[in-house]
This record gives structure tokens, C-alpha cells and sequence, in this order.
């Protein structure tokens, strides 16, 4: 019922519904897409429709409204933010720069707007190594906001990023003793991380990548069964594409046998059709942000397509 009345509306409306892969399940069978931060900001870039309803969390819905600035952009619940874009402030940043006056700065896309407008570059977990990699070794770069993701791209490329000190709470909380135990109980198991976890756990993987590269390296993968560190919305997915192999998800701790985003899961079903309906809650920003915010986000896709990545 309420999946036809989202239908009917989206389609009246002429609206895109976009889901990242840690939405719950039913908001992902009915987006029209579902994708990862890349995949989502290269979508919304091509749309056409008059409204795009971003079923995610606020940095993405900012970003579809960057690249879409005449046109409507609804999140279903506004206070779906992200605990890494809240780690990193604008103005704290800012003061951060002067310090390093002739560092370029690349910043995580889970920023808000107002970061996106003091970085030279964005990227993503889908694109970061190769984006970083292409420029010169001795490019002098500060990277932000996860330190994370900037740790393992500077061990990866054998690089000297200074990094912002921020994190995920979902990722940063998983621990090795969790991923050491489930190897012991399965050692036919490959594990495989999102690089917002810490290097410890990192070191651990099999593959490390965004969530469309987890979902393809599985779906590639001739093993049967897989310890899966990041947020449990991804087994939606992993499990409809293989319904033959075996997932189990990095507990967060010894109680809880599940990983969730709290941000991520306050969109539910009843809220998506809310959001058609009353076209309410809306992405504002000045014309002033998303113009200086638009050149490291073009940036960041025009290069993503020149390396073949999208
Ligand atoms: P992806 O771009 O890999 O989907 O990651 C987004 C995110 O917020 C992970 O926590
Ligand atoms: Fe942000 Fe972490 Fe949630 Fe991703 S999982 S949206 S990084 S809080």
C-alpha cells in the first residue's frame, strides 16, 4: 500500500528516489537507484527529473543539491546527519589551512557543504587512491576529515598526508577481537572492510573498499562465506546478488550482533512517502556555497571519468 502510494507519487511528481546501501531494505527495493557516495553524486549530476528524494544522510543530499542547484532535493528526515562530517567544522578547518598555506586540501565527501568549499578536491572511498595517486609524490596535501581513510591511503601510496583527526563511530568501533573471533569460527571466510575502520582491522582484510567495491569484490568472489566490516544495511544487497554465499557482519560489540548507523536508519518507508508527499524537508544552501562547493565536487567527477573509475 504504501509502496504504491511512493510509486504513484514519484511518478506524478516526476521525482528520482537515490538510496545509499545502508538504507533499510524496503527504502532500497524501491529507490530507482541504489549505489554507493560516488555512484549517488554521478547520478544525481545526470538527472533530469524536477525532484530527487536522497535516501542517505545529509552530506550526500548536500551534494545532490550542489550539482542540482534549480532543482528540488528532499531527505527524508533532516536529522540524518553523519558523525564524520560533524567531526570536521568549518571555521575549525579554516584555521587548520592557515597553518599549512601551501598544502592542497582533499576532503572526504562525508563533509558538510561549507568543507566542500575550502577543499581543492573531494573524494570518495570509491575513487580516494586513485585520485590521490595521480598526484605528484611530493604534492603537499592536508586530507579530511577521516583519518582513517587518510591513514590507509598514505600507507597505501606510500604518502605524507597530514590528517584532520576525525572518524565514523559505526567503523571506528570495530574491533579486531570481533573479526579474530568470527576467523576462528570460520576460516573459510574472507573479510572485507570499508576503509573508515581503523588500520588494525584494516590489516586484517582481504579487500578493503567503498560499498559498491565490497558488493562487486563478493559478487566476483568464488568463496562462500564473508565477514563483512561496515554497516549492516550492505547484507541487504550482498545477500539478494548472492543468495548462494554466507555474510556475517562485525558485531560492534559483544551484545549486539548487528552494526547499524543510527543517522543512516532514521529514513524509514513512512518518511519517504511523507517527504513526496508534502515535498518537505528540503536541502537549502546559498547560491554562494553550492557555487564555491560545485568546482571540487566537478572536480572530483570529471577526474573520476577521466581514470575510467565512473
Ligand atoms: P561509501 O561511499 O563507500 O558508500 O561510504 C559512505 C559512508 O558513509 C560509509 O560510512
Ligand atoms: Fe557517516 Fe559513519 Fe553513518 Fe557513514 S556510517 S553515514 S560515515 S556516521
Amino acid at each position: 500500500m504504501l509502496k504504491e502510494e511512493i510509486l504513484n507519487l514519484k511518478q506524478k511528481k516526476n521525482a528520482l528516489i537515490l538510496a545509499h546501501y545502508y538504507q533499510e531494505d524496503a527504502i532500497q527495493e524501491i529507490a530507482d537507484y541504489c549505489g554507493d557516495s560516488l555512484a549517488l553524486a554521478n547520478i544525481a549530476q545526470k538527472s533530469d527529473h524536477s525532484i530527487i528524494v536522497l535516501c542517505g544522510v545529509h552530506f550526500m543530499a548536500e551534494t545532490a543539491k550542489i550539482l542540482n542547484p534549480t532543482k528540488k532535493v528532499l531527505l527524508p528526515d533532516l536529522q540524518a546527519g553523519c558523525s564524520l562530517a560533524d567531526s570536521c567544522k568549518a571555521e575549525d578547518l579554516k584555521k587548520f589551512k592557515e597553518k599549512y598555506p601551501d598544502h592542497k586540501v582533499i576532503s572526504y565527501i562525508n563533509c558538510t557543504a561549507e568543507v566542500k568549499t575550502l577543499s581543492d578536491l573531494i573524494c570518495t572511498s570509491g575513487n580516494a587512491l586513485q585520485l590521490i595517486q595521480s598526484f605528484p609524490k611530493d604534492e603537499k596535501i592536508i586530507f579530511a576529515p577521516d583519518k582513517n581513510l587518510g591513514s590507509y591511503i598514505n600507507a597505501k601510496l606510500n604518502r605524507n598526508m597530514i590528517l584532520w583527526d576525525g572518524s565514523c563511530h559505526v567503523h571506528n568501533r570495530l574491533k579486531t577481537e570481533e573479526i579474530l573471533k568470527l576467523k576462528q569460527q570460520n576460516s573459510d571466510a574472507l573479510v572485507i572492510a570499508h576503509p573508515e575502520c581503523q588500520g588494525v582491522v584494516l590489516a586484517l582484510a582481504d579487500y578493503v573498499g567503498s560499498t559498491n567495491g565490497m558488493l562487486k569484490f563478493v559478487n566476483n568472489s568464488t568463496a562462500k562465506k564473508f565477514i563483512v566490516a561496515t554497516e549492516t544495511g550492505i547484507l541487504f544487497k550482498m545477500k539478494k546478488e548472492n543468495p548462494d554465499k554466507e555474510f556475517l557482519i562485525v558485531p560492534m560489540d559483544e551484545k549486539c550482533s548487528c552494526n547499524d548507523c543510527d543517522y543512516m536508519k532514521l529514513n524509514t518507508l513512512e518518511k519517504l512517502y511523507q517527504c513526496l508527499l508534502t515535498e518537505k524537508p528540503e536541502i537549502t544552501l546559498s547560491e554562494e556555497v553550492m557555487q564555491k562547493a560545485l568546482k571540487s565536487v566537478e572536480k572530483m567527477l570529471e577526474m573520476s571519468k577521466q581514470l575510467g573509475i565512473i
